[in-house]
């Protein structure tokens, strides 16, 4: 497919397109006095990230921004989504403030206003500075406070020029993925330390909120991410198993966060190594917010398997794959905007802050997968909104290839093309596409 099938004007004249990035996968964190965070650590751990790989040169965003903020604008986006790192505002996680981080990210946010693009800020994408990990990370409950001084700090420079911010990037990765299942930094695999994780994780994005409503900003809201559970099998078994994947996935944080209350089923496996008193917590993570932010990839097949609870096995079905071995399944995207909207935010503004694919792509190479792909989810997009789902905006993740955490560069989810040798930005046939749809009215 060598062009997108939609235009603006098949949208609300309202409707916002963006492009995602984070912080840690893209600046070079070798760069500004940032502080150490635990992805360094971890990627210095043998076995961890292929080959690996670090976040220490990355595309050199913190010298390259202005190209790469002149790029989104040349596309006709709206948003830029980013993340700005703990340990480059606070190299410590706590008290002493870098000047230099804060005012490269003051810089970065003029430059997007500047460029007539909306900052949609998220301020944690998963590189926690090691001190704190050494304090034991998201497993401490303190991490709350040390949170909300971070969220002070950083939005009482910003927070006048951003157009909307969330605390937390995708909370499932950052405590199921990183304490249950190992993969990704602090890699533990450990029931009690993720019961932790999933718990402190709310009551850091509830502190978060907080300080930013008492700096009087507004559009607050959260990203999830959400994965499309399907039973291996019809067996009343895999169909219990699947149950309990999509509750650890995709109910957990929408319920504490909308409704103050974490799902029973889940509870029944988690209850046990839980926080002494965490039911006293649930109304601080439930703070009123503005919109919901569903970052959505694929589906997953999942089967009961022996052992522990959770009790299940992943698998990988017959439908077309990308670079990531992530089954293409639009069809999750559309059910989770129904989803989401139905049983929790009912009226409240949806985005979808994360769609994309990777793709082993080279400047010579169209890359006619990823418009077919970001195509087909747009579609999706579009009849929910037809349906009446309050869906406000479409963001790709990401702006250009960079670091995908434990599996190095290799996997390229980008718009535009880097060349991690030269850091050379050459935009691709999807980039170009878009340019052109977004520019059809
Ligand atoms: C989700 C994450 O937010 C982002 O950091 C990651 O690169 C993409 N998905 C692709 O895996």
């Amino acid at each position: 497919m060598s062009g997108f099938d939609f235009s603006r004007a098949g949208f609300p004249a309202d409707f916002l397109f963006g492009t995602a990035t984070s912080s840690y996968q893209i600046e070079g964190h070798g760069f500004g006095k940032a502080g150490r965070t635990h992805w360094d650590d971890f990627a210095a751990t043998p076995g961890n990230v292929v080959r690996a790989e670090d976040g220490a040169r990355a595309c050199d965003h913190y010298r390259h921004w202005a190209q790469d903020l002149d790029l989104i604008a040349d596309a006709g986006l709206d948003i830029y989504r980013f993340s700005t790192s703990w340990a480059r505002v606070m190299p410590e996680g706590r008290g002493a403030v870098n000047a230099e981080g804060l005012d490269f990210y003051d810089r970065l946010v003029d430059g997007m206003l500047a460029r007539g693009l909306k900052p949609a800020l998220t301020l944690y994408h998963w590189e926690l500075p090691s001190p704190l990990a050494d304090l034991g990370g998201w497993r401490n409950r303190d991490i709350a406070d040390w949170f909300a001084d971070y969220t002070q700090v950083l939005c009482k420079r910003l927070g006048d020029r951003i157009w909307s911010a969330a605390p937390i990037n995708e909370p499932w990765c950052v405590g199921w993925l990183s304490h249950f299942m190992g993969q990704h930094a602090p890699g533990l695999r450990d029931i009690r330390a993720a019961a932790r994780a999933m718990h402190h994780i709310g009551l850091a994005h509830g502190r978060a909120i907080q300080v930013m409503r008492d700096l009087n900003m507004s559009n607050l809201g959260a990203v999830c991410n959400f994965e499309y559970t399907l039973p291996l099998t019809d067996s009343a078994e895999d169909r219990a198993a699947a149950a309990r994947y999509d509750g650890i996935y995709n109910r957990w944080f929408l319920g504490a966060m909308f409704k103050g209350a974490y799902p029973e089923d889940v509870l029944e496996g988690l209850g046990p190594h839980m926080p002494q008193g965490w039911q006293d917590d649930m109304d601080l993570i439930r703070q009123p917010l503005d919109w919901l932010g569903l970052n959505y990839y694929t589906c997953k097949r999942i089967a009961h398997a022996p052992g522990a609870w959770p009790n299940l096995s992943e698998h990988i079905g017959n439908l077309p794959q990308t670079q990531m071995g992530w089954e293409i399944c639009p069809e999750g995207l559309h059910h989770f905007l129904h989803f989401a909207r139905d049983n929790y935010t009912g009226d409240l503004p949806l985005y979808v802050t994360e769609n994309g694919m990777a793709n082993p792509d080279t400047p010579q190479v169209p890359d006619t997968a990823r418009i077919d792909y970001l195509n087909r989810h747009i579609a999706q997009a579009r009849r929910a909104i037809t349906e009446g789902v309050p869906l406000k905006g479409y963001i790709i993740w990401s702006l250009m290839d960079n670091y995908e955490w434990s599996l190095g560069y290799e996997k390229r989810f980008g718009l535009v093309h880097v060349d991690f040798e030269t850091l050379q930005r050459q935009p691709k046939a999807s980039y170009h596409a878009l340019r052109a749809a977004l520019a059809r009215n």
